[in-house]
């Protein structure tokens, strides 16, 4: 395994980190698959109690490897992506995320997943699936009018708008705004505290926060999947990964409509 995902466990506390800067932390199968197995690791490992996920302080994630949406699109439900997506619900302990710079797609959308995040003041956030021809996932089309409300979700899903720190800490998206060079620090201070209380009280604590709509979250994304593994491979999707490789601006002009 190449070092585009590190791994780092200290008192309790298991730090994943996305490291790929070239690619502005684009996440490929390879890195999904790592940091799915690390979750599932620190799930079952009783010396772990707290998982942070955190980028670099100029960018979290640049979301999925678009030259792998192009060559190596989720083959179906065990791909490295999907499995990645499932573990986040299904994480038992607390789940801390430091953001900042850009979030993009899957960045921005696997916060919904966190019991608490930490951004930078230069953290933007943004699901731009419609953009690329594709449509929401993580269960995002439904967690996100949850939290936003309708309209503000439209504005974020259909227009697929970016929103910064200050937006995403009103609507109750991330917990606190700090300076870009304090936000991993910040996060790490909060998981060493959550490192310390009894670790059954806090697995119970959030188990029972989130049981209500465990099974419509899991739901939920399993239906995005069949959506979005068919909207990968149709056209609008190729040709916005593609202008994308290409650095041009995407041309759906000459696309049919669908029925999808
Ligand atoms: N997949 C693959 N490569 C990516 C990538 C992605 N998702 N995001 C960025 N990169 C690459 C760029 O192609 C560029 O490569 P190059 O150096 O060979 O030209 C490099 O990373 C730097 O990206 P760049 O766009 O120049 O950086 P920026 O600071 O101007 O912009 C972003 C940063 C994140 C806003 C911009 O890269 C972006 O919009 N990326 C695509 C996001 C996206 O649509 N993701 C899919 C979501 S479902």
């Amino acid at each position: 395994m190449s070092n585009e995902i590190l791994i780092h466990a200290e008192r309790g506390v298991m730090t994943i980190t996305l490291n790929r800067l070239d690619r502005k932390n684009s996440i490929t199968l390879a890195m999904y698959s790592a940091m799915a197995d690390a979750m599932a690791a620190a799930d079952a490992d009783p010396a772990i109690r707290v998982v942070v996920v955190q980028g670099h302080e100029t960018v979290f994630s640049a979301g999925n490897d678009i030259g792998d949406f192009l060559n190596r699109p989720p083959g179906g439900m065990d791909s490295p992506a999907f499995r990645f997506l499932r573990g986040l619900p299904a994480f038992s302990k607390p789940l801390l995320a430091a953001v900042c710079g850009p979030a993009v797609g899957i960045g921005t959308t696997m916060l919904f997943h966190c019991d608490l995040v930490y951004a930078g003041d230069n953290a933007a956030f943004s699901m731009p699936f419609v953009n690329l021809g594709l449509c929401p996932e993580a269960a995002s089309s439904l967690l996100v009018p949850q939290m936003l409300g309708y309209h503000r979700a439209a504005e974020a899903l259909l227009l697929g708008e970016p929103f910064m720190a200050e937006a995403a800490l009103e609507v109750g998206l991330v917990n606190r705004v700090v300076p870009p060079t304090e936000a991993n620090a910040v996060a790490q201070a909060i998981a060493h505290k959550l490192a310390a209380k009894p670790i059954a009280a806090l697995v119970a604590t959030k188990r029972l926060m989130k049981q209500g709509q465990q099974q419509r979250v899991l739901q939920q994304m399993a239906d995005e999947g069949t959506v979005f593994s068919r909207l990968l491979v149709e056209p609008a999707a190729r040709e916005a990964f593609n202008a994308f490789m290409e650095k041009r601006k995407p041309d759906f002009s000459k696309l049919q409509g669908g029925t999808t």
